[in-house]
């Protein structure tokens, strides 16, 4: 049995189909979870001695899929996206282009706009033969499995199927450590915990030697920053005279009354002894309690840690977290192939080529986050938004959206639309919301793909988080539908 026994036959169906393919196209999405995703199923497919080839879409829109349905493969194993997509694969797989196969967390199409022969109903969701997608067993895509999760439900699958002799490690349980990082480069985490499914796999990472869990600071940056980095940038938890204030940090952690420098250097959190590590966040509570930092915002200063036991101290490989954004920094900057190979055990040194593209990333988002403070937001009465035309990459400004939700100027109660230039035809448009709004009934994954539908575009994605493509010049429009379809779900 797998980690998700409610997919465990879906699962199945899926590995039994790909250990009768020639050979396999798998193709996968540009971010974090789209990378481990890609990651875990070739490994799967590698093992099981299934011969295939990789390629990323940074989208799969109609012309990513006719370019892959013009390849021989005649299989095609799609991962972290497919579902969204059925109605136009639908269309190629009862054309004879391809056989699909699917492990997705996205909301899969409406059947009606699939073609009959390839696509059967589940739940008001489109569905096809082979697709591992949690949302058809009731389980939450968005917080309880990521499409490294369903990806990874597969590799168990594979590994059940596999010839007697191929050679398969622990039936694939290694590579829960990647599972876990996809999901939480998804932000899947709730209130910083892994819940669900996903706690599923994490059992079987900690089991297989490859994952530790264990309680810790929350702040991002404790394998690779120097101790007042960590604190200086932990603008998560905003303590007064600590964060985003430099000298601050030095001075509250000289105060403690340990050797913090090893040969003069500043050390990290993950060079510290147990003792050390209490001594400083015991301190660093202290200090947000006497300067009245809400205590719901102090509690999540410590949380659940997921780390990746087999991987360097001291490196971002380390940390679930820290990994997650430096795929980001490969994959969305076309680099996917740098990405890949970190995952697959860093082939070929591509973690150096990682952290430098990584630079890069955190110099964007920080700067995109800064160009959103000083432009501010435009107010609608349901949703707000900003236009970051070319000052933000279209691949990123959802990362940025997301990270300024609640800061400034940002309201928090309502979900935030951002808008960037793809080319001169068309926008690129990305919406975050919180738990809290979906709770409330927002689903942005029907509010941007109607919403897009309406002024001739396209989308789909979670109901936290969801992007959509619209022609240029129709965003207002677009703003305004999405602002009707939103009042109508808090409603
Ligand atoms: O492909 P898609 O699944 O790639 O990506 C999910 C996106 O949704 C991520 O960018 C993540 O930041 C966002 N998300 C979020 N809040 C959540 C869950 C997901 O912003 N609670
Ligand atoms: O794609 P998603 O929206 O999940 O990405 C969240 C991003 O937030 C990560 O890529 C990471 O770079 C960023 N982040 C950050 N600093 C923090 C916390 C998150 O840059 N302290
Ligand atoms: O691009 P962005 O980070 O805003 O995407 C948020 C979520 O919406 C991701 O899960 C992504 O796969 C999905 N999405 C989609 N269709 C689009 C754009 C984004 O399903 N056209
Ligand atoms: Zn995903």
């Amino acid at each position: 049995m797998g980690p998700v026994p409610d997919l465990d036959d879906r699962a199945a169906a899926c590995a039994n189909r790909l250990q009768r393919a020639d050979e396999v196209l798998l193709a996968s999405h540009i971010d974090a979870d789209g990378l481990t995703s890609a990651a875990v199923a070739s490994s799967a497919l590698e093992r099981a001695g299934i011969e295939f080839e990789t390629v990323f879409e940074k989208q799969l829109d109609p012309e990513a899929i006719a370019g892959i349905a013009a390849t021989d493969y005649d299989t095609v194993l799609f991962t972290d996206f497919g579902s969204g997509q059925l109605d136009v694969i639908s269309e190629h797989a009862a054309a004879g282009d391809f056989t699909p196969v699917v492990a997705d967390h996205h909301q899969p199409s409406d059947p009606e706009d699939c073609h009959p022969d390839a696509v059967v109903t589940t739940d008001g969701y489109a569905d096809t033969e082979y697709h591992c997608n949690p949302l058809l067993e009731g389980i939450n895509g968005a917080s309880e499995l990521s499409g490294a999760g369903a990806a990874y439900v597969l590799a168990r699958a594979l590994a059940e199927t596999a010839d007697a002799d191929a050679d398969v490690p622990d039936e694939n349980r290694d590579l829960a450590g990647l599972a876990v990082v996809g999901a939480v480069g998804d932000m899947q985490a709730v209130g910083g915990e892994l819940i669900g499914a996903n706690a599923g796999i994490v059992a079987e990472g900690v089991e297989a030697g490859v994952l530790d869990e264990g309680t810790d600071l929350t702040l991002y940056g404790k394998q690779t920053r120097p101790l007042p980095k960590l604190l200086e940038y932990a603008t998560e938890v905003p303590i007064p005279g600590v964060s985003n204030d430099q000298a601050g940090a030095i001075r509250f952690l000289d105060g403690l009354g340990l050797d913090l420098k090893t040969n003069g250097d500043w050390r990290t959190w993950a060079d510290l002894t147990d003792d050390e590590r209490q001594t400083v966040a015991s301190a660093l509570v202290k200090r947000a309690v006497e300067r009245g930092v809400p205590a719901g915002k102090i509690d999540s200063l410590v949380g659940t840690t997921y780390t990746l036991a087999d991987e360097p101290v001291g490196t971002e490989l380390r940390d679930a977290s820290e990994f997650s954004t430096l795929l980001n920094a490969t994959a969305r900057y076309e680099r996917a192939d740098v990405g890949l190979a970190v995952c697959l055990g860093n082939r070929d040194g591509a973690l150096d080529r990682a952290q430098t593209l990584l630079a890069n990333h955190r110099r964007n988002l920080s700067e995109g986050l800064t160009l959103v403070q000083e432009r501010g937001v435009t107010h609608e009465e349901h949703v707000q938004w900003f236009d970051a035309g070319e000052a933000i990459r279209e691949t990123i400004v959802g990362i940025v959206a997301g990270m300024a939700l609640g800061t400034d100027g940002v309201d928090s109660d309502k979900p935030i639309l951002a808008f960037a230039r793809k080319n001169d035809e068309e926008t690129k448009v990305s919406s975050r919301g919180t738990g809290p709004l979906v709770g409330r009934g927002l689903d942005l994954s029907a509010v941007m793909g109607e919403a897009s539908r309406s002024v001739g575009g396209d989308g789909g994605g979670h109901d936290i988080a969801a992007g959509a493509t619209v022609p240029a010049g129709k965003e207002q429009e677009f703003v305004e539908a999405a602002d009707a379809i939103v009042a109508e779900q808090l409603g």
